[in-house]
């Protein structure tokens, strides 16, 4: 894949002169003339490299770096600052804003070109180690909206964070058309919302989804939101949703997807990509019914029981049937239950974080605790 290069400097000369160096050195380049629109580029377009001159009125280098690493493109994007400054001030203060590399003024053009070489080279041998790993994955189904599958979807990854970095965990929201996560977790996702590469390319690498990824500095994980309607998403093809099932796997130890309760085109490659298929049930008849169907649609498609188990969830506090009526009725083990807690589960959505972070010592976070146990073991 050509590498992608942002160019962002004020003076016109400079620019053309870095677009048409890199552009023959075989990079695709896009340039803009100020701070803003250059972070503006920048999250629109995901370059791998962003290349910025420091001095510029208004937003300078400093701000540009401080904004993109700050910005929902800001994890793995390199950013090297090409400045006519050279102090020790300038610098240190560049690299403490999130450059990776400071470079003065005039560079030969050969450095320049075999320099951007090797930073793009190193990472993408790092891509590609992390892309070698394959994390566990976990989809949350419902048969019924409004029965808890985004909460336990959200506290299930919420709680496998705990003692791990908070590169470990990667909760995706699959739920179409409308997913809830951003919402629940206090994390705003734009209104224009896509993955651009997965909708329109039908392909993304394990680097560009992860770009995407977003996070609350609350909460240790990170939330690939899901596509808003309006979105392409129904056009995609199986096999590029098959390819991006695959991707998901790369970006994380645990990946947990709310998967939602509608049919959509994600539903069946993520399902039978799993490692574990989880399926919220409340317990009451409808539900019970239209989760027998569901059940029964999985099984004429190949997927063996082996991979799925239930959970109770209980969100309005009807318990018209038990743990055992359930199992034995969807002939399947429940790893859980969830039981109908009000005031938690209000406070804690209130405050827009999983109650097993907002209330670690509530009894019910013992039942997420013991659903993640039972899941451990399929
Ligand atoms: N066990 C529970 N007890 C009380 N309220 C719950 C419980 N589980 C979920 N809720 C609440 O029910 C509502 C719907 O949950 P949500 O996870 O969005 O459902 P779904 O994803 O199935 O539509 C939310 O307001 C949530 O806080
Ligand atoms: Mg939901």
């Amino acid at each position: 894949m050509t590498a992608r290069i942002a160019v962002i400097d004020d003076e016109a000369p400079n620019r053309t002169y870095l677009e048409t160096l890199l552009g023959n050195a075989g990079f695709h380049v896009q340039a803009a003339a100020g701070g803003n629109d250059g972070v503006v580029l920048v999250e629109k377009e995901r370059p791998d490299l962003v290349l910025v001159d420091l001095m510029m009125p208004e937003v300078d280098g400093f701000a540009v770096c401080e904004r993109i690493r700050k910005g929902p493109a800001g994890a793995d994007i390199q950013i090297v600052v090409l400045s006519a400054l050279d102090g020790l001030d300038a610098k240190v203060r560049a690299l403490e804003m999130g450059a990776d590399d400071y470079l003065v003024k005039p560079v030969e053009s050969r450095e320049l070109v075999a320099r951007l070489k090797a930073m793009l080279d190193g990472a993408e041998r790092l891509r590609q180690q992390g892309s070698l790993a394959r994390g566990r994955l976990t989809v949350v189904v419902g048969a019924k909206g409004g029965i808890g599958t985004s909460t336990v979807a959200m506290n299930l990854a919420a709680l496998q964070t705990v003692g791990k970095s908070p590169e470990a965990v990667v909760l995706a929201d699959l739920a179409v058309p409308v997913g809830t996560l951003g919402s629940m977790l206090n994390i705003q996702v734009p209104d224009q919302w896509a993955w651009r590469e997965v909708l329109e390319d039908g392909a993304a690498s394990v680097h560009r989804l992860s770009s995407y990824l977003m996070r609350n500095s609350q909460v240790p994980l990170r939330l690939l939101p899901g596509v808003r309607r309006g979105s392409s998403y129904r056009d995609m093809r199986p096999e590029a949703i098959s390819s991006f099932a695959t991707s998901l796997r790369g970006l994380a130890e645990t990946i947990v997807v709310d998967l939602g309760n509608q049919p959509s085109p994600f539903a069946p490659p993520l399902l039978r990509e799993a490692d574990v298929i989880l399926v919220v049930v409340e317990p009451e008849v409808i539900c019970l019914e239209l989760t027998g169907q569901f059940l029964s649609r999985l099984r004429e498609t190949g997927i063996l029981s082996h991979r799925i188990r239930l959970v109770i969830s209980n969100p309005h506090g009807s318990l018209q049937l038990s743990r055992t009526e359930v199992a034995t009725a969807l002939k399947l083990e429940v790893a859980a239950m969830i039981l109908y807690q009000r005031d938690e589960f209000s406070a804690a959505s209130k405050r827009r974080l999983p109650i097993v972070i907002q209330q670690p010592q509530a009894p019910l976070v013992g039942q997420f605790k013991e659903l993640m146990q039972a899941l451990a073991a399929v």
